[in-house]
């Protein structure tokens, strides 16, 4: 698919079927993130992927934005792995992750898979479900699966602000 087809077909979905996505669906979603560039290239993600029913379940636990999906990916970063910025001590770790999770999620829409970014989920609870060690950080919960036949955007998809208004040349 073109590319900007892509971009524009994509929604977030929250509504999916209960069908499994494979094994094989899975490795190339993974094969997709580990493409995905990072600063200085020192790729602090690490990512859970989250697929047997049990874990589903304690998923469940941790957000109320789980939607039912068959697979989720839980996008985290090792706190001492990323890239610092001399300056002001900026680090690209959590932006590192979310470049990884936007591979994942139109390389799964390309794939007809269908996602919802997760943000709002409790971190202490991810952390006691999963076993998240204190090193890592959870930035992104990607919710994964076949969408519904019903499935439809949310009206806030629509909901562009004009070019013009996010975009500036030269000077702000
Ligand atoms: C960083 C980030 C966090 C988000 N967190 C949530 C969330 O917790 N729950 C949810 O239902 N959607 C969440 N979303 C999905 C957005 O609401 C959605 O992407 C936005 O409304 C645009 O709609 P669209 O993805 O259908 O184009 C999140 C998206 C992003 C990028």
């Amino acid at each position: 698919m073109d590319f900007l087809e892509l971009a524009k077909s994509r929604y977030s979905v929250r509504s999916f079927q209960e069908k499994k996505v494979s094994k094989e669906e899975i490795d190339r979603l993974l094969q997709i993130a580990h493409l995905a560039p990072t600063g200085c290239n020192l790729q602090p993600q690490r990512i859970l992927v989250i697929e047997e029913e049990t874990a589903l379940t304690k998923l469940k636990e941790c957000t109320k934005s789980h939607f039912d999906a068959p697979l989720a990916m839980l996008i985290c970063y090792h706190k001492g792995e990323g890239w610092t910025r001399r300056y002001d001590g900026a680090i690209s770790a959590p932006v590192d992750c979310s470049i990884v999770t936007t591979h994942i999620m139109l390389g799964a829409w390309e794939m007809g898979i269908g996602s919802c970014w997760v943000m709002s989920f409790n971190p202490e609870k991810m952390r006691e479900s999963f076993q998240i060690p204190t090193e890592l950080e959870p930035v992104a919960l990607l919710v994964m699966g076949y969408p519904n036949e019903d499935s439809v955007p949310n009206p806030r998809h629509e909901e562009v602000r004009p070019l013009e208004e996010v975009v500036s040349y030269n000077s702000f």
